[in-house]
């Protein structure tokens, strides 16, 4: 993808909102399904994107002449950390999903109200949303105080459980990162174990936006003098499947 910057600071976003049926200041929201289109509308000549099929791999990163990266947080709650990075990273086009109506109605308010061009909200779970991007196309993955589940009986929903683990990997470039923050070690401790277990991801010394420390969530630990827990991992340079994608039929 070019280094240029955006030509027209409010168009991506009106166009990425009215393409997929959203519309700027009401209470309609982007939805998993309306990600193909939003990835369209910020770099037309991408063909529509089958979610199944692997061909498409990497094609945003030659097609926008808007964004230098694509960037998703996974649980972006009211927005506070992705209105803060989108200003900082006007490059990035900066995906949050989020999975409760009121939280995603705040974000898209914020966007609306400070003219972010570059941040977009989808109302749906992480799970549905990862499925209709593309294979190697996000450059990095946020997740930042996701839920803990704190009961052993529980850790299986986790977002950061092996399956979402692999789901990442594949969605990630070569080279892409993920940056996970938590207050709860035990998250911490077992997302790093499926980390190094998982073939094609390795540990990065990489840190993660000074930004995430100021987030409702990030003050309110701090506030109680809980430590937080950084983990940031990369997607190695050849990792299985990575030469010969499967092109589904
Ligand atoms: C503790 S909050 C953190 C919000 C934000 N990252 C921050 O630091 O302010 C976790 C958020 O993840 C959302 N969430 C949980 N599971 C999700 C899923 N499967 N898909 C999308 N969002 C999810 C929750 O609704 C909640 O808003």
């Amino acid at each position: 993808m070019p280094a240029n910057g955006r030509t027209d600071a409010k168009a991506p976003n009106d166009r990425a909102q009215s393409e997929a049926g959203a519309h700027s200041g009401s209470k309609e929201l982007l939805r998993p399904e309306d990600l193909p289109q939003v990835l369209r509308a910020v770099s037309p000549d991408i063909p529509p994107l089958d979610p199944k099929n692997h061909a498409h791999r990497g094609v945003l990163d030659q097609k926008s002449d808007r964004f230098e990266k694509l960037e998703v947080e996974i649980g972006c709650g009211n927005g506070h950390f992705m209105i803060e990075y989108c200003r900082l990273n006007p490059l990035s086009l900066f995906i949050g999903v989020e999975i409760k109506k009121k939280r995603c109605l705040k974000a898209q308010a914020k966007i609306d109200n400070q003219d972010i061009a570059n941040a977009r909200v989808i109302y749906g779970s992480a799970e549905e949303a990862l499925h209709y991007l593309p294979d190697g196309s996000v450059d990095t993955f946020h997740l930042y105080y996701p839920d803990t589940w704190p009961k052993s009986k529980h850790r299986r929903r986790r977002f950061l459980r092996k399956e979402n683990i692999e789901m990442l990997q594949r969605k990630l470039t070569v080279g892409g990162l993920i940056f996970f923050v938590t207050d709860f070690f035990d998250y911490y401790f077992h997302t790093k174990v499926l980390v190094l277990l998982q073939d094609g991801l390795e540990l990065s010394s990489k840190t993660p936006s000074e930004s995430i420390f100021q987030s409702m969530f990030a003050k309110r630990f701090l506030d109680m003098g809980k430590g937080v827990h950084v983990l940031a991992a990369r997607k190695k340079r050849q990792s299985p499947g990575e030469e010969k994608p499967v092109i589904s039929e």
